[in-house]
Order: structure tokens, then C-alpha cells, then sequence
């Protein structure tokens, strides 16, 4: 890709950027949140069209219509945002748009199903073809475009962020099969903030910022530190953060909660303490703290706030008992597309910030730029639709949301997905404040480096069971992974 320019209104997205991705090679894309990674590569993907530049493949230079061009010029993209077809089986969406049919024409339904379950077997993943994407997990979701992508048989293939959702082994088979791929002469563009992913993975990497290339070179030589500094452009600290606070009262009691996804639950979430929740796919983390906030499956068991029984039917009153939750999959739940970014960031201050019945718009205002400043939300105006966000900046929205609402106890789960090193540390500050406030954390997240630098304590879950609990000297890489993996208990 030579000199590509390009933008929206006035806001001067890439301004002549350079990028060469060779044949067998990973090559890391990095920058900050807003960067314009995206932008570039929905560029070699047929889903935008530069300003001016070129786009080059084996040498000659090429013009999308559309993404179906790019697809035929042997360009496979794995989308920051998932996108597949919910109504659809995972086999008919891996097959979307370039069904088999037999030589009567009609699909040929068995061929596509074999051809799915041993691309799975591949993949090493136990994902059975036939169920609805729908009832997918995001990490499913995820493996289904990754194996989308794979099956296409593409000379470059794209990769947005593909590993945010996904835990350690999933992480370890996307890999494996980036590696194949490679050997067979694949250009694969890596996106990622995961930085120690990255030194592991990639061959080469080119930094962003502000739609500028600047940085570019071999991988062997450069640190994740090296990485993070020429995205955000100086140090990014990486200490400890977590600090032996004294034993408080619970706020949030569990006792023996079982669900369909999770069983014999019992722990106290203590004032002021970062509680984190941690463990593989399939670990029933998500679906256990969603019905605490009373808007996942049903469950037996007691709840206790203050020391008095309740329970949650809905989440609607979540707020009047003062828990505010963080959901994973924010994509989906999180953001209200047809809404702009001040409306999807105050949302739920709403009855605080309206008199009558009516927004005080100034108080909105003022509340929304100081999380702006805080998160570094990066974005032309508030007013701007949610949608016109880079990626992480939305998460970042949606953050700033529920950290707005003064609980007292706060789910998190995975809070820091898709955001950018600078972010991540900005948004560890806001959830060690709040801690130091008296605020009850949980933190859920598949990120052990994230578990151990913010937590006090952690409950590791497998199968949807707590295998045991990780605190000062155990709080470990590979103690967590033990309890993870069921590897026995402490
Ligand atoms: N369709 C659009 N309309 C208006 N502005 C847009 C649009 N798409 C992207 N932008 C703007 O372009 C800039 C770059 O966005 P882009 O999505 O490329 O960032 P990114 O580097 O992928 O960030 P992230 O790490 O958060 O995914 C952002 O400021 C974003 O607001
Ligand atoms: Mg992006």
C-alpha cells in the first residue's frame, strides 16, 4: 500500500501511509486506539476506498468495488467486529456466499459439513457444525470467522484483533495454524494490543499514530516495552498495582449458586478489594456474574448484599442496589448502535442527570468530557454516532458509562478488551481509585499478566466450578494455569 490517504469529513484518518506485507510472513500492525489500522485495512479489504494511493498486490496495482473484489484478489479479513449471521448454522456461515453445490445445483450440505467439522479438527476445536451462531459464546464466534477466513484459501489474510475474546489454548491453535500458513507463503496482517502476543507471533511489525506511519521493522530485537513506546510515543509503566489492603466487610455475598453453566458457586466480594475471576473458555465466569445481575440463566443459591438476602429478576434494578456490570461481549451489549457516543455514555446517569424529566445537558456534557479526558476517548465530537468510533474508543464509551454510576460493587468483565496500552493503564488507575474508595470489584478476564498486576485475590474457575483461589505467593502464571486446565487443586 503506497501514500494511502484518507478521510472522513476533516478528520484526516491515514495521511500517506506506506505498508508492505510480504508473502509468508506475520506482520503486526500496531497503534493506539483510533490509530486508523482499521480504516487501512477495510482499505485492502474492498470495504473503503482510499482518497488517493495505491494498493498493489504481487506488484500490480488493484481497485475494490467492493469486498467481494478483494476476496477474489485472494484477500481474506477476519473483522474487528464479528461478522457473522446469527440466524445461520456455523457451517452455513462458514460457507457464505461461496456454497458448494453438487452437480444438480442444489447445496450440497454434506460435503460443506465434512469440510467444516475437519477444518475444526484442524483447529483442534470441539465445535459442532450445526449449532446456531446465535447460541455462540463470542469466543466461538470468533474461531468461526478465524476458520472462515482459513478456508478461503487466501494469500493474505487479515486479522483484526482476532484473539481478544479467546483464552490461552484457543490463543496457542490460532497460532499453530498462523504458523502453517506462514510456511505455506500466506502474508498474514496481525492487529493486536496484546503486545506479548505479538513479540510471540509476529515477524515483522509497522506502527500507526495519528495516521502516520512511524515506526517499522523486524520483531527479533524489540520488546513489548520498545512496542508500546513508539505506539503511544513514551514509557509505559508496567509495576505492580495491587496493594495488601485490610480485610473489609462483603458486599456482595455468594452461597452455593448453581446454574446450567455453573455449580456450587460460594465466595464474598469485600469492600475495596479487586476480586478477579479468571479461567479458560467454557469456565461459566460470564454466565455465573450475569445472573448475579440478574440477566443470565436462572439459578439455586443465595445472594447476599450488605448481609441481606436478594436477588436480581432483570437488570434493570441492578442499579437501585448500586452494582453496575460491565459485559463482555459489548459489541453486542454494550453499545445502542443508533445512538451518538455522549448518549451511549451517559445512559445509565440518566435519572441523575435529569431534571423533570428533561437532561440537563450541560451537566451531561460535563460529566461526559471529564470521562473523555480520563479514558482519552478519542473521537471528532460527542455527538458523533457510536458507530463512527475506532473500535477500542467504543469500548472506552461504554466504560465510561458504567464507571459514571457510582456503584458499589462493579462487574468488569474483561474491561480492558481491544483498548491500547496507554488506555489499559488509564483504565487500571480508574479501577484502583474506585477500589480505594470502598468500591467492591470483581474483575473477570482471561488475561492472567492483567490478573495478577490489578487483583488482590483470584478465584480460577474450570467447567464452570471454582478450582481453588490465588492470593500473594500463589498468585501465579502457572498456578492459574494449573486451576485452569482442572490440573489438580491447590
Ligand atoms: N465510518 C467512519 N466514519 C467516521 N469516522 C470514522 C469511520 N471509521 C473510522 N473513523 C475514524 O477514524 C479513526 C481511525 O479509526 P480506526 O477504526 O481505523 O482505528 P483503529 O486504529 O482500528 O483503532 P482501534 O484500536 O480502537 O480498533 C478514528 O478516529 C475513527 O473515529
Ligand atoms: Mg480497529
Amino acid at each position: 500500500m503506497r501514500a494511502i490517504t484518507k478521510s472522513f469529513d476533516s478528520n484526516n484518518v491515514l495521511r500517506k501511509v506506506d505498508f508492505r506485507l510480504s508473502g509468508g510472513e506475520i506482520h503486526a500492525l500496531l497503534g493506539e486506539n483510533g490509530a486508523g489500522k482499521s480504516t487501512l485495512m477495510n482499505i485492502l479489504g474492498g470495504v473503503l476506498r482510499q482518497d488517493s494511493g495505491d494498493v498493489l498486490i504481487n506488484g500490480k496495482p488493484v481497485s475494490f468495488a467492493g469486498p467481494k473484489d478483494s476476496l477474489a484478489a485472494g484477500v481474506a479479513f477476519i473483522h474487528q467486529e464479528l461478522n457473522l449471521i446469527n440466524d445461520l448454522t456455523v457451517y452455513e456461515n462458514l460457507f457464505l456466499g461461496r456454497e458448494i453445490r453438487t452437480r444438480f445445483g442444489t447445496l450440497d450440505t454434506p460435503r460443506m459439513r465434512a469440510e467444516s467439522r475437519r477444518m475444526f479438527e484442524r483447529m483442534n476445536i470441539g465445535l459442532d457444525e450445526n449449532t446456531m451462531v446465535r447460541g455462540l459464546d463470542a469466543s466461538y464466534k470468533q474461531i468461526v470467522e478465524i476458520a472462515r477466513a482459513m478456508m478461503t484459501n487466501a494469500s493474505i489474510i487479515i486479522m483484526d484483533e482476532p484473539t481478544t475474546s479467546l483464552t490461552e489454548p484457543e490463543i496457542e491453535r490460532v497460532f499453530a495454524m498462523m504458523r502453517t500458513l506462514r510456511a505455506q507463503g500466506v502474508g498474514i496482517v496481525f492487529i493486536s494490543h496484546k503486545l506479548r502476543e505479538v513479540i510471540q507471533i509476529a515477524d515483522r511489525y509497522t506502527v500507526l499514530r495519528d495516521g502516520e506511519t512511524v515506526a517499522t521493522g523486524q520483531v527479533a530485537g524489540v520488546t513489548a516495552a520498545d512496542l508500546a513506546r513508539f505506539m503511544v510515543g513514551h514509557d509505559v509503566r508496567t509495576d505492580m498495582l495491587t496493594q495488601t489492603r485490610k480485610a473489609s466487610r462483603s458486599v456482595l455475598r455468594a452461597e452455593r449458586l448453581s446454574g446450567v453453566s455453573f455449580k456450587d458457586i460460594s465466595f464474598d466480594l469485600h469492600a475495596g478489594e479487586v476480586l478477579g475471576v479468571t479461567g479458560l473458555l467454557g469456565d461459566g465466569r460470564s454466565e455465573l456474574f450475569l445472573s448475579i445481575f440478574g440477566a443470565g440463566e436462572p439459578y439455586s443459591g443465595d445472594l447476599y448484599l450488605e448481609g441481606k438476602p436478594f436477588r436480581l429478576k432483570g437488570s434493570a434494578r441492578a442499579g437501585d442496589y448500586g452494582i453496575a456490570y460491565l459485559p463482555r461481549n459489548r459489541k453486542e451489549n454494550g453499545i445502542i448502535k443508533d445512538m451518538s457516543a455522549i448518549e451511549n455514555g451517559s445512559i445509565v446517569v440518566w435519572p441523575r442527570i435529569s431534571r423533570f424529566g428533561f437532561i440537563d445537558k450541560q451537566k451531561q456534557r460535563a460529566m461526559f468530557d471529564e470521562q473523555v479526558k480520563s479514558l482519552r476517548i478519542k473521537m471528532s465530537k460527542p455527538t458523533d454516532m457510536i458507530t463512527s468510533l475506532s473500535g477500542g474508543n467504543q469500548q472506552k464509551v461504554v466504560l465510561a458509562k458504567w464507571l459514571s454510576s457510582s456503584p458499589n460493587a462493579l462487574i468488569l468483565d474483561n474491561p480492558t478488551q481491544g483498548v491500547d496500552v496507554g488506555a489499559k493503564e488509564e483504565i487500571y488507575d480508574i479501577i484502583m481509585n474506585l477500589a480505594r474508595q470502598g468500591v467492591a470489584i470483581a474483575l473477570l478476564s482471561s488475561e492472567t499478566q492483567e490478573i495478577i498486576r490489578v487483583c488482590d485475590r483470584a478465584l480460577v474457575m474450570y467447567h464452570g466450578r471454582i478450582a481453588g483461589e490465588v492470593a500473594g505467593e500463589t498468585m501465579q502464571e502457572q498456578t492459574i494455569m494449573r486451576l485452569a486446565t482442572g490440573d489438580g487443586v491447590l
